[in-house]
């Protein structure tokens, strides 16, 4: 009797990982293989990785030598994801016992690896970079958000940003048809799902390989699919970013009150060491386009503190940028140097001590800001998409259009499904969430 093919996958780092992970497994499942819960029933344990900070891809490596101990015969081991783009076959020299490596660029190719695993192969590699134009596309994709249903619209990264790993990790930009895009959405409305998450590392320089559709015009084709009531997108970027996007959310209710638009720096001048391509002044235009919508529309952002050069004041212009925009959400992070990156070549003399203090300053900021925030809900009723419950509290747990997560008490006894809408009266408020109870 044949033994029966198993696999358990494990993915660290983003949204579009989280994603790929959903096409990964919908590939194996459709090349015969059943997905596990533990490693220990596994035949074949994959690790999609991430490499954006040092920790990160510190975290695989860990990963990997704590379940050395269990690579008994037959039990074989997959690095995916952008630690295996970026060190390629020096992971079989660290880590002998895994069979394949590959980054995202060559998942396309992946049903050919397996067979080759399959086989008894041992090094396996699908490490295609900047050279590939093809997207990874599949009918098979095994969604595992209950609630969210994901789509890529764009993959690769060309803006080659100072600090960043995502350009040499993910490859070339490329943009998926906007038709196939659409047929996806209603496709995955038809399955049930009323919230799309539009996927790319930068989905404003979104192109239309068939010329029929902009970024903003197929954000708005998105939100009008039958069944769908809620559409975001991430991530995108200053330079790229248009005002016909605020148009289309003003136009189209469905599309969510909510932009994330990663600043990175306050100071004009680490954004040209960063090579972002905007100044503070292009940023705060752009965000006086979203303040200007009719509706009210979130900001959130991410912050890079402790770039080398960055003075006290430059942090200084980050931490009145936070004051003047108001963000409803700040992702903070610690400089970290990357592998291949210009800015590894620059002088990082910033301690790991001192870029701690500054990511605190910045975070204690913001969190009297958030305080203030979200204070004004305070009373009023909003439409709440529920994500789950929290029984020792008596919560249901949910998030707003405007991304803000609300936990809230219901009278019913069942508690309502994950991707149920609920009308919410907000009786208290916190700097990171609100507090409500259904009506
Ligand atoms: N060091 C610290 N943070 C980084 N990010 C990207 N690269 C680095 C790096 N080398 C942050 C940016 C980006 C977010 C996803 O991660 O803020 O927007
Ligand atoms: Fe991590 Fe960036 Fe790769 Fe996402 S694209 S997994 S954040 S390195």
């Amino acid at each position: 009797m044949a033994t029966e093919k198993t696999f358990y996958l494990e993915t660290f780092g983003c949204q579009m990982n989280a994603h790929d992970s959903e096409k990964v497994i919908g590939t194996l499942e459709h090349e015969g293989y059943r997905q596990v819960e533990s490693e220990e029933d596994a035949g074949l344990i994959l690790y999609n990785t991430c490499s954006i900070r040092d920790k990160a891809e510190q975290k695989v490596f860990h990963r990997l030598d704590e379940y050395k101990r269990q690579h008994r015969e037959g039990k074989r081991f997959a690095v995916l994801g952008c630690v295996a783009q970026q060190e390629g076959e020096k992971i079989f020299e660290r880590a002998p016992y895994v069979s394949l490596v590959s980054g995202s660029a060559s998942y396309r190719k992946l049903p050919e690896m397996l067979v080759r695993l399959e086989a008894g192969e041992t090094r396996i590699t699908g490490l295609d970079d900047r050279q590939t134009d093809e997207t990874f596309e599949t009918e098979f994709t095994a969604r595992q958000n209950p609630y969210r249903g994901y789509i890529t619209i764009i993959e690769g990264c060309d803006k080659f940003c100072a600090y960043c790993v995502v350009p040499f990790t993910r490859g070339k930009e490329r943009s998926r048809g906007s038709d196939s895009v659409l047929a996806e959405a209603r496709r995955i409305a038809d399955q049930g799902y009323t919230e799309i998450q539009l996927l790319g590392q930068n989905v404003n320089s979104y192109r239309d390989p068939e010329g029929k559709r902009s970024f903003a015009e197929l954000l708005a084709a998105v939100g009008e699919v039958a069944g769908i009531r809620r559409v975001r997108f991430t991530t995108s970027h200053p330079r790229d970013f248009t005002r016909d996007i605020v148009e289309a959310i003003d136009a189209v209710p469905t599309l969510c009150d909510h932009v994330h638009l990663p600043v990175q720096s306050g100071s004009s001048r680490i954004l040209k060491a960063m090579n972002r391509e905007y100044t503070r002044e292009d940023y705060l235009e752009r965000i006086s386009w979203i303040k200007a919508a009719r509706r009210p529309i979130s900001i959130s952002t991410d912050i890079i503190v402790g770039f080398p050069g960055e003075t006290e004041e430059d942090l200084i212009q980050t931490m009145d940028l936070l004051a003047e925009v108001e963000y409803d959400c700040v992702f903070g992070f610690k400089y970290s140097g990357r592998p291949n990156t210009p800015a590894l070549t620059m002088i990082d003399s910033i301690s790991e001590a001192e870029k701690a203090r500054r990511l605190q300053v910045v975070l204690d900021r913001q969190r009297e800001i958030q305080r203030v925030n979200y204070a004004k809900h305070l009373g009023q009723i909003m439409e709440v998409m529920v994500e789950g419950a929290n029984p020792a509290r008596g919560q249901v747990i949910g998030r707003s259009s405007q991304n803000k997560p609300v936990n809230f008490t219901c009278a019913q006894a069942i508690a309502p499904a994950p991707g149920s809408y609920v009308q919410v009266k907000i009786t208290a408020t916190h700097p990171n969430s609100l507090a409500g109870e259904a009506v």
